[in-house]
């Protein structure tokens, strides 16, 4: 899909679909009273008849036989100026009501949007008409993808152009990470395997002189010490992976972000077995991993001046006869003993050696992205991401990226008082802490291998993927670590 930002005269466009707003008194912007007046007036006429709903949100699609465009798509918002979370559901409705032609311009750039700026309304558009694009096609016999393919943002002028340009190209960076985390989410766990992900790594590094990979296998995690990693990966008869891909686009001294995603390919909770309903969702814990693929191929894809390492610790969490049992010890990368008393707790068990193994990379920040806790979607559900962090500015950071791109995150404590949890009676500590606050222990344990640097964790495991009808993966926390690596550049 392209997008672009441009200087458009809409009574000559040759769209498949403009999109405009109404305001709540039916008022035009000035691009949609200038269609209005090259359609003889039609645009007021169908207004007149009440059609559209009275609710921010709502849309009519109207067809127009004469004059440039072939569609009109109508969209209520609300009083001017409409704010930001308003203005981000009117570009998620219309980009979903555009996807169904191949290509759509919109004019909602024209609307004045709250304590916003141009680009960020044009980032907003882009990524949303980026995101309504996607569809799973690749298994369906007869299922064609959207027809999509062109997106264009508005400008008024050439100086706004520049600054819609810039929104632009971010926006549509965030989109298509967002899209190739969602398609590596989706897949089923029978094809998406560690050796599957180590290949898709391997790939990428084919295709950009500026990144390696380097790809660890089991030996090798055994030889490094990886006790922790390795009790999950010897349940399953598929190759366990170590992959690490290291961008060099910014100067050569610059300390890398490391961003880390657990990629669990498939997660049955090995002998501690996980109840059989919605258990296929257990392919999406590989969620994390997949938001590192589409970080890094954003990266790569937008020459970005920055220098990061996308890590992923990919594993399959079987139960079998090599499997780790409840009451097991193993000894972590670090030298420090844990003890395994829930095999379903396996993604601590896989991040905490990646945590020990990249300080070798002599990070500025690290960034752990995992579907770790069921108890993150009781605390926080499905809005926001759970975020942890051992440094404040780091936090602070990565809210404000999320709050600037929509893709929130909230933070939680990661307080000593809750460390005692983890005590165990036969080792250094257990995997679990209990009952209560599920995701601050589990996150408690990981801060304890992550003492030597700015360490940040995001729980996305309310956030990655929506259940039901809609299920599917979401490409979250995508937006908000694009928008944090290329702040802070
Ligand atoms: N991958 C799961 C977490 C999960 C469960 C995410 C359901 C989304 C929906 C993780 O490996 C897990 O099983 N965690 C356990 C931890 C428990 C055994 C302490 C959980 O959350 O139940
Ligand atoms: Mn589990
Ligand atoms: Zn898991």
């Amino acid at each position: 899909m392209q997008f672009f930002a441009k200087v458009t005269d809409i009574s000559k466009q040759r769209s498949a679909c403009v999109i405009i707003a109404v305001d709540h008194k039916d008022q035009l912007t000035e691009s949609g009273s200038a269609l209005d007046k090259a359609s003889n007036g039609s645009l007021g006429k169908l207004l007149k008849r009440g059609d559209l709903g009275k609710a921010a949100g709502s849309t009519q699609l109207v067809s127009l036989l004469d004059g440039g465009a072939e569609r009109v798509l109508l969209v209520r918002a609300g009083k001017a100026p409409v704010s930001q979370a308003e203005f981000r559901k009117l570009a998620t409705v219309s980009a979903k009501a555009a996807a169904a032609f191949k290509d759509a311009s919109s004019y909602l750039t024209e609307l004045s949007v709250r304590d916003a700026d141009i680009d960020w309304q044009a980032q907003q558009l882009t990524l949303a008409a980026g995101l309504a694009s996607y569809k799973f096609t690749r298994f369906h016999s007869d299922t064609k993808p959207n027809p999509l393919a062109k997106f264009t943002v508005h400008a008024g002028d050439k100086k706004q152009q520049k600054a819609i340009q810039k929104g632009v190209d971010l926006g549509s960076a965030q989109a298509i990470g967002s899209n190739i985390a969602r398609e590596l989410g989706n897949l089923p766990g029978n094809l998406c395997t560690p050796t599957y992900l180590a290949n898709e790594a391997k790939e990428l590094a084919k295709k950009h002189p500026k990144l390696t990979t380097t790809v660890l296998d089991n030996k090798k995690m055994e030889s490094l010490g990886m006790g922790a990693f390795m009790s999950v990966a010897k349940g399953s008869d598929e190759p366990a992976a170590m992959i690490a891909m290291q961008y060099k686009g910014g100067k050569t001294n610059d300390k890398p972000i490391v961003l880390v995603g657990k990629g669990i390919t498939f997660d049955t909770g090995g002998i501690s077995l996980k109840p059989g309903l919605q258990m296929d969702e257990m392919k999406f814990d590989m969620c994390g991993a997949a938001s590192v693929f589409g970080v890094m191929n954003a990266l790569v894809e937008m020459q970005a001046p920055v220098n990061v390492v996308g890590v992923v610790a990919a594993a399959e969490n079987m139960p079998s006869g090599r499997a780790s049992k409840p009451g097991d010890i193993v000894t972590s990368m670090s030298g420090k003993t844990i003890e395994i008393l829930n095999t379903d707790a396996e993604g601590r068990l896989v991040l905490c050696d990646a945590l020990t193994w990249v300080a070798k990379f002599k990070p500025s920040v690290v960034i752990d992205i995992a579907t770790l806790t069921g108890a993150c979607v009781i605390a926080l559900g499905h809005h926001a991401t759970g975020l942890y962090a051992n440094q404040d500015q780091l936090a602070n950071d990565l809210i404000a990226a999320g709050e600037t791109t929509g893709d929130r995150a909230w933070r939680m404590p990661l307080w000593d008082e809750y460390q005692p949890m983890l005590n165990s009676n036969f080792a250094d500590l257990q995997n679990i802490g209990g009952r209560e606050a599920g995701s601050v222990t589990a996150a408690c344990f990981l801060a304890r291998f992550a003492e030597e640097y700015n360490w940040a964790h995001l729980d996305i495991a309310g956030s990655a993927w929506t259940s039901g009808a809609a299920k599917g993966a979401t490409g979250r926390p995508v937006p908000l670590l694009l928008q944090y690596i290329l702040n802070n550049k």
